[in-house]
């Protein structure tokens, strides 16, 4: 979701994942951070954020479940720092510091809070390298739990007051802490080892550093986030499920904008990079309850029906594909038809005008342009030239038991209904295969094959009766 910002910053900037809370209320082996948006780690959607404001470092702060975190998410531009025992957000943070550039501003964000915005961030880093405080709060309806941010009589920011600490008034304010800051380094170099943890959780709170800068005469500004969302924390499934569901429909809007039209913007899922249409015009239109896993790109007219599932895939311009279809690491080209219940397994290449019917199952196979499967067949491990037609029933045999083996049907052939197609064989240019034939031998180009069977036909046959 988010692109790299476009202007360079002036100065290092470092970035702090705070990752290492525990998350016991999602009730999983996995580390919540871990836990799934749009089929990616949460902490891999703020990594993403993160790099787009292209910090000079990364650390990630972690703790509990740290080493799967750490082998998830190898990435050379990740240091990490471990936090045990956890003792507060300020802590945390000190871990990190000794990884850190001691010069140029750093930047603090969560790892359980993956939909912030990175022109948000940027917005906030343009504060702190005016040598400023930078902090995200916002207005909420609901600012229960939360860190209330106490302002003066003259609107200027004081203080930040945890739930826990928090008077009857303070508890009324509905201006909260999101967290996020960015904070010259050498400030918070200077704060942190000066946090005290005399509070009602013993904690050492990062947010003690903000009355520390308005102590010290520092300019502290504070900025609001575009969405409420963008500052969201997950700690339950059922928290996680809301902020999927919104990551979704964000991603529903920005395919509109491009001109792609929805059946239903409540009933798509991408769970990768869907690419739409030729630049200019678009009208991709994609129905109901289709899920893009990977990256999908869709040229221009392209039509996916009900119930669709397109991953790793690149389907060319007018391309239609039907309902109930799985294409799974295959290209296609223009004015391809697909299903309805077509299934395109991976290494599946189609060229232009090719059609692909209902329960035909395809792997590791070219279709030259202008080729049918329509109904019921399985090719696997084939070449299939121009103009080809395959019946209904026809199978590739292609796997002995030990081994997979080629099959190449060459242009213009026919292929009548169920016939197996025993690898390795060659039908050539042009042949006519008669139905319910078993080739297990080259056919030459041009002529008609087929087996030799007998016909047995017996007059007043009776059928067998059940005894009663
Ligand atoms: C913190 C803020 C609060 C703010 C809220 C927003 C402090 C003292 N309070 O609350 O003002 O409104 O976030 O969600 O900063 N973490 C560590 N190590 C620790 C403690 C926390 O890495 O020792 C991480 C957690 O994994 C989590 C984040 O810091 O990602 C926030 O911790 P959490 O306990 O959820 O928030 P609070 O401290 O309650
Ligand atoms: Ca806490």
């Amino acid at each position: 979701m988010n692109e790299p910002i476009k202007k360079k910053p002036r100065v290092d900037i470092s970035i702090v994942i705070l990752a290492a809370g525990q998350g016991k209320r999602m009730k999983s082996a996995l580390p919540k951070v871990l836990q799934p948006i749009a089929g990616k780690p949460m902490l891999a959607h703020v990594l993403c954020a993160a790099r787009a404001l292209h910090p000079q470092k990364i650390c990630v702060v972690y703790g509990h479940g740290g080493d799967q975190v750490r082998s998830t998410l190898v990435d050379a531009d990740l240091a990490w720092a471990k936090q045990e025992p956890q003792l507060g957000t300020g802590h945390a943070v000190q871990q990190a510091l000794p990884l850190l550039p001691t010069h140029g501003i750093t930047l603090i964000l969560y790892g359980d809070v993956p939909l912030i915005r990175a022109e948000t961030l940027h917005a906030l880093v343009e504060v702190a390298q005016q040598e400023k405080l930078a902090w995200l709060t916002m207005q909420v309806a609901n600012p229960q739990g939360l860190g209330r941010i106490l302002r003066g009589k003259d609107g200027k920011v004081r203080a930040i007051v945890e739930e826990k600490d928090a008077n009857a008034t303070e508890k009324n304010i509905a201006e909260i802490n999101t967290g996020f800051l960015a904070c010259p380094t050498a400030l918070l170099a200077k704060w942190l080892p000066t946090l005290g943890n005399n509070n009602a959780q013993s904690e050492y709170y990062l947010t003690d550093i903000l009355a520390m800068a308005v102590k010290e005469g520092l300019s502290v500004e504070t900025l609001s986030p575009k969405d409420e969302w963008e500052v969201a924390g997950i700690n339950s499934k059922d928290q996680l499920a809301t902020l999927e569901r919104i990551y979704q429909l964000e991603t529903a809007k920005r395919l509109m904008v491009e001109g792609v039209t929805l059946a239903d913007p409540a009933r798509i899922d991408v769970r990768g990079e869907i690419v739409c249409g030729d630049g200019k015009n678009n009208d991709v239109f994609i129905d109901v309850n289709c899920i893009f896993e990977g990256k999908v790109t869709l040229g221009a007219n392209v039509k996916i029906g009900a119930n669709c599932i397109l991953r790793n895939c690149t389907l060319g311009a007018n391309t239609e594909v039907l309902p109930f279809s799985f294409i799974d690491d295959a290209t296609i080209g223009n004015n391809a038809r697909i299903g309805p219940y077509a299934r395109l397994r991976p290494g599946t290449s189609l060229a232009d005008d090719v059609h692909i019917g209902n329960f035909v199952e395809i792997k590791a196979s070219e279709f030259g342009a202008g080729s049918k499967a329509n109904h019921l067949t399985y090719i696997g491990d084939t070449t299939v030239g121009k103009n080809v037609n395959i019946g209904a029933g026809t199978i590739t045999c292609n796997y002995d038991g030990a081994h997979k083996h080629r099959t190449v049907i060459e242009d213009n052939v026919h292929i009548g209904s169920d016939v197996q197609l025993v690898a390795p064989v060659t039908i050539g240019k042009g042949a006519d295969i008669g139905a319910g034939t078993t080739v297990w031998k080259d056919v030459p180009p041009g002529g008609l094959t087929l087996n030799d069977k007998t016909q047995v036909n017996k007059p007043g046959w009776k059928r067998p009766t059940k005894k009663k």
